[in-house]
């Protein structure tokens, strides 16, 4: 079964062809460049480039994938969480496809979409496991239990992990987003350099919480000159980023342990970062865990991710009608 995907949640216009759930056909992504300027996402500019954007992306995947209505099964969409001007705009675009050329329409959680990532990167890859959503706006640990089958273990209780690094880059001048500025400039910084804060939380508790450490760094900075912090920023980054990977590993690995599961697979934006998977994977590999990161261009925002959660609704019997309408703060379960 082929099944052409739609994702226009936020900041990125993507199309996707993807078999069975596993095997990407054709897939394409535009990331908007126009919020760097303001900091963060401007929802009112994000769901007119959505606008600008769809056609073009839908033709250029075309052209490495003959996208017509027999060449394809169903038509997947992202329906939330998002920005409801940006996800209005794949929504009613997957409608009208579906409308125009009489074929199923299925409507798919973003959240849901990044456990399928996972997929992406290892076909065998099989319920039931552990995995953490850490994008820009979710922090998320989650047992699935079965495909489409989820029970929320943990979130967060402030801050999503990839906002606390936007809003730390932010601090530190580096522009929008930061979580791959942090990523880069960390690599040769010394992470013992100033030990930040970390949240604790009772044992048996998978949470999270961000804003405090965010909080940490702006305060540590309050009082350093610009001298300071151009002289010591890759050490500032390392230390502030070796914290929220302390923060995001160790619940994580306590869940797989308690619930007595040996998979740990990652996914949203933040799986990109090179020491989370530098440090998870070594981490785990000390208590028997396995974990799994989608590639990189399956971590951050993409169509594909969305074709494959949508097969796998698809085959479990379910399809969604025209009246289907985006929901911006739809729960994963
Ligand atoms: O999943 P995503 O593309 O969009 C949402 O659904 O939110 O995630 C975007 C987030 C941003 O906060 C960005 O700073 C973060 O992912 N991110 C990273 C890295 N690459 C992207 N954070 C840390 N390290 C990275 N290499
Ligand atoms: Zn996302």
């Amino acid at each position: 079964m082929k099944i052409l995907g739609i994702e226009t949640s936020c900041d990125e216009t993507a199309v996707a062809v993807v078999e069975d759930g596993k095997v990407v056909l054709a897939d394409f992504v535009y990331s908007q460049v126009e919020h760097s300027e303001f900091g963060g996402i401007v929802p009112e500019i994000a769901s007119r480039q959505q606008l600008r954007k769809i056609t073009p992306v839908f033709e250029t995947c075309k052209k490495a994938y003959d996208i017509s209505p027999s060449s394809i099964d169903a038509i997947a969409v992202t329906r939330g969480p998002g920005l409801i001007g940006s996800l209005m705009v794949g929504l009613n675009f997957a409608k009208a496809l579906s409308f125009g050329w009489n074929l199923p329409l299925i409507g798919v959680n973003h959240l849901e979409g990044h456990i399928f990532a996972n997929l992406l990167a290892d076909n065998s890859l099989k319920p039931p496991f552990i995995t953490l959503i850490v994008s820009g706006g979710h922090t998320l640990l989650v047992r699935v239990e079965d495909w489409c089958q989820y029970t929320i273990l943990g979130s967060t209780r402030d801050d999503a992990a990839g906002e606390a690094f936007d809003k730390v880059a932010k601090l530190l001048g580096l522009g929008y987003p930061g979580g791959y500025m942090i990523d880069q400039l960390a690599k040769v910084g010394d992470r013992e350099f100033h030990r930040f804060p970390r949240s604790h939380f009772k044992k048996g508790e998978y949470q999270f919480s961000f804003s405090g450490l965010k909080t940490s760094v702006a305060v540590y900075l309050r009082d350093k000159s610009d001298d300071f912090r151009s002289q010591y920023l890759n050490d500032i980054c390392a230390s502030f980023q070796e914290r929220v990977i302390d923060m995001l590993v160790t619940p994580s690995l306590n869940a797989a342990l308690d619930h007595g599961i040996d998979l740990v697979a990652v996914g949203g934006g933040v799986a990109a970062n090179s020491r989370l998977r530098e440090a998870f994977v070594e981490r785990a590999a000390q208590k028997g865990i396995r974990v799994l990161f989608p590639a990189f261009k399956y971590c951050t925002d993409n169509a594909a991710m969305i074709a494959s959660a949508g097969y796998f609704r698809l085959a479990r019997g379910e399809q969604s009608d025209h009246s289907l309408v985006a929901v911006p703060y739809l729960p994963l379960a």
